[in-house]
């Protein structure tokens, strides 16, 4: 067995990945309880496919890291320390407070995307690199319906 850690300049943007799509998940999770008001159906069902999608790829990225030989952070006190997205917001916000903070969140995990994109195409890491590219792109589309419902 060997200790060896791949890449390690890249486990750590995508460390950061990791906390940004974890945190925005439990906050996409949060919204998906208590938005209320008269697009609740429509807002509901959107945040339930997007916290889903969040945590699969939060499962993703930890293994990616695994994959890589080094431990993935875990726990919300290590992913709040890493990450810019914000975490203890008020779970009851207006339906347009919500869009925001989440568009915030998707952006934050975008630009962490394209870091580990340029961490991985100076190191070789071809799969972390696509992993990352597949990820900037659904936060990428998650900023447009977001902006779409804001508009
Ligand atoms: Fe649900």
């Amino acid at each position: 067995v060997s200790n060896h850690i791949k890449f390690p300049q890249v486990v750590e943007p995508l460390s950061t990945l990791l906390a940004d799509t974890y945190l925005l998940a439990t906050k996409t999770h949060g919204y998906h309880w208590n938005v209320t008001g008269r697009h609740f159906v429509e807002l509901h069902g959107l945040f339930g496919e997007q916290y889903e999608a969040l945590f699969a790829a939060a499962d993703e990225l930890a293994e990616r890291i695994r994959a890589l030989g080094a431990p993935a952070p875990a726990g919300l006190a290590a992913f709040t320390a890493r990450s810019k997205v914000q975490v203890l917001d008020e779970g009851l916000a207006g339906e347009d407070v919500m869009l925001a903070n989440l568009r915030a969140g998707h952006q934050a995990a975008a630009d962490s995307c394209y870091k580990v994109i340029a961490a991985a195409s100076e190191a070789g890491d071809a799969a972390s690199g696509d992993l990352a590219t597949e990820r900037a792109a659904a936060h990428e589309k998650a900023i447009w319906m977001l902006d779409a419902l804001l508009a």
